[in-house]
C-alpha cells in the first residue's frame, strides 16, 4: 500500500453534525523506534506491548460550518479548555488534510481524558493521538456509508487508516490501535509489515508472555526534558546511527523467535539492551543528554538484584525518560508487586506506580 490509497475517493452522505468516542491505550516498545525520515516515516522497524489501563477516552463532536477556509476546532482537557493544545492539533490536522478532505468543512470539539495523572511523565502522545484519529475515521466511515450499515469501509481499512493517520501525529501512536503486540515499520521477516502504519503481530506467541504485567514507576513526573522531535532529530548525522538501525532490525527478527519460543531469559536481555541502547543513543549525540535520574539507576540495580537472589523474570525498560517500566510475566505477579512496594516504591515520586498489562487495544465507545 501507499500513502495514495489513504485518500478517499468521494464522500456520498451528508452529515450536518454528529460525535464519536474512542478509548485508545498507550504503548511500550521492546525493540525501539528512535530516529525518523520525512513524513514520520521510521527508521528502523519497532513491536510494543500495548497496554490496557493508561488510555486517552476522547470525543469528536462536529458541525457543518459554512465556509471550508481553515481548521476550526476547540479542545477541552478533563472539561477544561486547552488552547496550549491547538497547535499540536493544527499540526495533525495540516498533515492529514489530504487523507481526511472533510476537516475544514466542520468545526470540532475535541474533549480528552486520561486515566493516568496528568503530567505524570506518561506520554499522552500515543494514546492521545490515536483516540483522535479513530474518531476522525469513524466520521469518515459515515461520510461514505449512508447507512451506516453497509461495510464499505472495510474493518481492516478502518484500523490501518487509522493507525496511518495516528502515526502522523506521533509515530509510536500508530502501535496504539490493536493489541496485544503491533508491530511498525518494515521488516523482511515479518509480511504486511509497514513503514505507514502499524499491524498486528502476525505470529505465535508462546503462553509465558500472554497477560505480561507493566508496572510503570513513576521517578519523574516533569516536563520532558526532550521532546520526542529533538530526540529523533539528534539521530541525524548521529556517529553510530546506522549500526543502531542494523540492530533494532535484528533484535526484531530475534524477538520472533524468542516470543514463539517463551524464552524469557533471552527477552529480558534483549529488552534491557533495547531500553539501554535507547538512552544510550541519547547521552552519544550531540548535543548529549541524560534522562535517567539517580533513581532510574537505584530501580535498575534493585532490579538486577532482586533477579539474581530470586530468579524471578522481571526485567525493566524505559522510554525517553526517567521513569521504569517493569516487565513481568503473570504468574510472577504477586511476588513481584511485594518486590516493588517493598523495595521500589521509596525511588517513585511521592511512591506513585501505575499497574498495568498488555491488552487488546482500542475500542469505540
Ligand atoms: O512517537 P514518538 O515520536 O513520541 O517517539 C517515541 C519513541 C520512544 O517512545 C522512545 C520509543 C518507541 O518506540 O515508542
Amino acid at each position: 500500500m501507499t500513502e495514495q490509497d489513504f485518500i478517499p475517493k468521494t464522500y456520498t452522505n451528508a452529515i450536518e453534525n454528529g460525535s464519536f468516542t474512542w478509548a485508545s491505550p498507550s504503548n511500550i516498545a521492546l525493540v525501539k523506534y528512535w530516529g525518523k525520515k520525512e513524513h514520520q516515516i521510521p527508521e528502523n522497524p519497532s513491536i510494543s506491548f500495548t497496554l490496557n489501563n493508561c488510555k486517552t477516552t476522547t470525543t469528536v463532536s462536529f458541525s457543518k460550518k459554512d465556509d471550508s477556509n481553515a481548521f476550526s476546532f476547540d479542545v477541552f482537557l478533563d472539561g477544561e479548555k486547552k488552547d496550549d493544545f491547538k497547535p499540536k492539533i493544527e499540526t495533525f490536522f495540516k498533515r492529514v488534510a489530504v487523507y481526511l478532505p472533510f476537516l475544514k468543512n466542520y468545526h470540532f470539539k475535541i474533549e480528552t481524558s486520561n486515566t493516568f495523572p496528568h503530567s505524570s511523565g506518561i506520554a499522552s502522545s500515543a494514546s492521545g493521538m490515536s483516540a483522535l484519529a479513530l474518531c476522525l475515521m469513524s466520521i469518515e466511515k459515515e461520510l461514505i456509508e449512508p447507512d451506516g450499515i453497509s461495510s464499505t469501509v472495510e474493518e481492516s481499512h478502518f484500523i490501518k487508516k487509522a493507525s496511518f493517520l495516528a502515526r502522523l501525529g506521533s509515530g509510536s501512536a500508530c502501535r496504539s490501535l490493536e493489541g496485544d503486540l503491533v508491530v511498525w515499520g518494515m521488516h523482511d521477516g515479518i509480511k504486511g509489515s509497514s513503514d505507514l502504519y502499524g499491524v498486528k503481530y502476525p505470529f505465535e506467541v508462546h503462553q509465558n508472555f500472554k497477560n505480561y504485567q507493566d508496572t510503570i514507576l513513576l521517578v519523574d513526573k516533569g516536563e520532558k526534558q526532550v521532546s520526542s522531535t529533538v530526540g529523533h532529530n539528534l539521530m541525524f548525522g548521529h556517529p553510530f546511527a546506522q549500526e543502531r538501525f542494523k540492530q533494532a532490525n535484528k533484535n526484531l527478527s530475534d524477538m520472533v523467535s524468542i516470543l514463539k519460543d517463551g524464552d524469557l531469559d533471552a527477552f529480558i536481555a534483549l529488552v534491557e539492551s533495547e531500553a539501554l541502547t535507547l538512552h544510550a543513543m541519547m547521552m552519544t549525540s550531540m548535543p548529549y543528554f541524560i534522562l535517567m535520574k539517580p533513581n532510574t539507576l537505584h530501580i535498575i540495580n534493585k532490579i538486577w538484584a532482586f533477579r539474581q537472589q530470586t530468579n524471578s523474570k522481571v526485567c525493566f525498560t524505559l522510554d525517553a525518560g526517567a521513569n521504569v517500566h517493569v516487565l513481568y510475566p503473570e504468574q510472577e505477579a504477586t511476588s513481584v508487586l511485594e518486590f516493588i512496594e517493598n523495595e521500589l516504591v521509596a525511588y517513585c515520586q511521592n511512591g506513585q506506580y501505575i499497574c498495568d498489562v498488555i491488552g487488546l487495544g482500542a475500542n469505540k465507545l
